[in-house]
């Protein structure tokens, strides 16, 4: 996309992976109301968008997409309002093909009626999914992708293009066919956030910890792409899940952090618990999430039990992640070299994002104690002589 719609990645809401089609104007405007009092909006979620499952199975005279009026009764428009008037961007859900995954009216053949329309509600973000896409080619994603791009940047104030075209060719990745790789070449010409991998787990899930580090690994293959403007979306946070662990709920938030990967909530979001709170609400992690750069953070190291992931940030700081992949709590030497410091007279500042304990003496590297399925996130400030944070001026291009 020409014009730099999104900087920063998302902050913000989506009910789907939480309430999937259990959802009505009483959702958002608590979720939002919740979201003012608790602090959620003034750390930076200030996005509240609707996933499927919001119109009516006909489309009005006029062709436009209708509102269900039982679950939305005072309308998309007072909606938009609503939130508008308390601090929140307003997003939608659209299909590319026929339907929507839900099996509701798709925008194929109707995008410049859909676009006003949003437009006439103050929405501002767009998701548009790829279900019923006939036929199922990447070159008939590609056209009506580019298509939609086309509609949008006509507008007089585009809508943020989230497209979930690479979602369809996940399956894909490992080389028996490039239509993945293909898909998200030119995914980043017409929108802002690329939905690359499968949908996380929804509300109960057994296998929600797999399906957290599934979409990760996805992730992990595409950080040359990312840039302020663009991001992979490795899908929703999935703050209350039952089956993750409070370890697993953290581990997702530091490494979607590390990525600079969209921090859409989908939990309830007035029932969350104050550790949970406290976690979403962690300025320094935020920080690097919202980062100006919007660098990607990239391995380091892999083996079969530790990740090491890093990325520069503006000042010329470095971010270290130590995932401890394993079933057991263990620990993990990172040397500076390894993250490409080589001035060995150096001496460093480094700082754990969960905590804020900072460390004024490291001179050789970061030690991590990291329990099974948990992230520990740290940034590293070198140190003049005086014990001053210099600015390297160094930033690495991953
Ligand atoms: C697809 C998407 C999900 C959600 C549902 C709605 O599965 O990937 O994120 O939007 O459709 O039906």
């Amino acid at each position: 996309a020409a014009k730099n719609l999104l900087a920063t990645p998302p902050m913000g809401f989506n009910n789907w992976a939480r309430f999937m089609c259990d959802l009505n104007q009483t959702l958002f405007t608590a979720t939002a109301d919740a979201m003012a009092a608790n602090g959620l909006l003034a750390a930076g979620y200030d996005r509240i968008n609707i996933d499927d499952c919001w119109p009516l199975h006909d489309r009005a005279e006029d062709k436009s997409l209708q509102w269900n009026a039982t679950l939305f009764p005072d309308g998309m428009p007072w909606l938009g309002a609503y939130l508008k008037e308390r601090g929140f961007h307003f997003g939608i859900y659209s299909d590319a093909g026929t339907y929507t995954c839900g099996g509701y009216p798709g925008s194929l053949g109707f995008e410049e009626i859909d676009a006003a329309t949003f437009e006439s509600w103050g929405v501002d973000y767009l998701k548009l999914d790829g279900c019923y896409v006939d036929p199922f080619t990447a070159g008939r994603y590609k056209e009506i992708y580019s298509h939609w791009h086309t509609v949008l940047s006509n507008m007089k104030q585009p809508l943020i293009f989230s497209e979930s075209a690479p979602a369809y060719f996940s399956g894909n990745k490992h080389g028996d066919n490039g239509d993945w790789y293909d898909v998200m070449n030119w995914v980043p010409e017409y929108g802002e956030l690329a939905r690359h991998s499968y949908d996380i787990p929804v509300f109960g899930d057994k296998v929600a910890w797999r399906g957290v580090t599934t979409n990760y690994d996805f992730n992990t293959l595409l950080a040359r792409l990312q840039r302020p403007g663009f991001f992979n979306d490795p899908d929703f946070l999935i703050a209350d899940h039952p089956k993750l662990t409070a370890t697993e709920r953290k581990a997702q938030f530091a490494l979607w952090c590390a990525f600079s990967a969209p921090l859409i909530i989908s939990a309830w979001v007035p029932g969350l618990d104050g550790e949970t709170l406290a976690m979403l609400k962690n300025e320094r992690l935020i920080a690097i999430n919202q980062d100006s750069l919007a660098l990607q953070a990239t391995l380091v190291s892999r083996d079969g039990r530790w990740d090491v992931l890093s990325k520069s940030l503006s000042g010329g700081d470095r971010v270290v992640a130590i995932f401890n992949r394993g079933a057991e709590d263990g620990r993990l030497f990172v040397p500076f070299e390894r993250v490409g410091y080589v001035d060995g007279s150096r001496t460093f500042n480094v700082t754990d994002l969960w905590t804020g304990d900072v460390d004024t003496s490291a001179t050789k590297g970061v030690t991590a104690d990291v329990p099974s399925h948990g992230v520990h996130v740290y940034r590293i400030a070198p140190l003049d002589g005086e014990g001053t944070v210099v600015p390297t001026g160094m930033v690495f291009n991953t």
